[in-house]
């Protein structure tokens, strides 16, 4: 089941990602964002949009970003940024093969079922088009992952565990606040490969020497077309005369 967890936190969340607040992550977040999605032309799907902060680099690159989420307060901010549609990312309002790019961005923590969104996601992308996931990274950010020293993070067994939780060794961070579900990494590449997404590109970045986001471009690929060309009996006939040992 879905919840607008966001709507009692919307105005402290915009402010959270503001440029003034947010600083070089979030420079960070969209310098990753131009190297995934790219320039391209159309309609970008922004699922699960939240405020709207990624609607300038997106329309930058060219593209006309439109937003999705569930949180009408989150949807209030983004409104002044991008169009947007109130909307759960598991059931896209969108016909099948209708937009050539969608991107989600620090949401695969939110979404009780990613993967279920991830197959949305492909049903709609027309073929050839792209997707771009960004999010914390599935290995160093979670419940499990303690950053208080600040140069080593202490991972521990609680990494497997998927279950929301709000515990966090932040007290003023996201996860405190509106909880999180956690998406561990062979999951989340594997639901992406299930949905019948390509992997193209990967990528992780970090403020120091350990990355606290990471983020990949998949496409959804093309039918393959029948190989009717007039070469194909040739062939044929040319595999015919080739030695019966071969
Ligand atoms: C951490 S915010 C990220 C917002 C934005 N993408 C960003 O990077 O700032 C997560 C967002 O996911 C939205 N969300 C969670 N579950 C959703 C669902 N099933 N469908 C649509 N939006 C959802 C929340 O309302 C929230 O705005």
């Amino acid at each position: 089941m879905t919840t607008a967890t966001y709507d009692d936190h919307a105005d402290w969340y915009n402010a959270y990602m503001s440029p003034s607040s947010g600083g070089e992550f979030i420079d960070r977040l969209h310098t990753m964002l131009r190297e995934l999605l790219g320039p391209g032309e159309g309609l970008c799907l922004d699922v699960c949009c939240g405020t709207g902060a990624h609607a300038a680099p997106a329309a930058a690159l060219g593209w006309t970003p439109v937003g999705i989420d569930l949180s009408h307060g989150q949807l209030r901010h983004a409104a002044g940024r991008l169009p947007v549609a109130q909307g759960d990312a598991t059931a896209l309002p969108l016909a099948d093969d209708s937009v050539p790019a969608a991107i989600c961005v620090l949401a695969s923590t939110d979404v009780p079922d990613y993967a279920a969104m991830l197959r949305e996601i492909a049903r709609v992308l027309t073929p050839g088009g792209r997707f771009v996931h960004l999010g914390v990274h599935p290995c160093f950010i979670g419940a499990f992952a303690d950053w208080s020293e600040g140069t080593r993070i202490v991972v521990n067994e609680r990494y497997a565990d998927r279950s929301r939780t709000l515990d966090s060794w932040n007290p003023a961070g996201v996860r405190a606040r509106v909880g999180a579900w956690h998406v561990p990494l062979a999951d989340l590449l594997n639901a992406t490969l299930a949905a019948g997404l390509r992997l193209e590109r990967t990528t992780e970045t970090g403020s120091g020497g350990i990355p606290d986001l990471f983020g990949f471009t998949a496409v959804k690929p093309r039918p393959a077309t029948p190989r009717t060309t007039s070469a194909a009996p040739a062939a044929l006939a040319h595999d015919r005369r080739l030695p019966s040992n071969r």
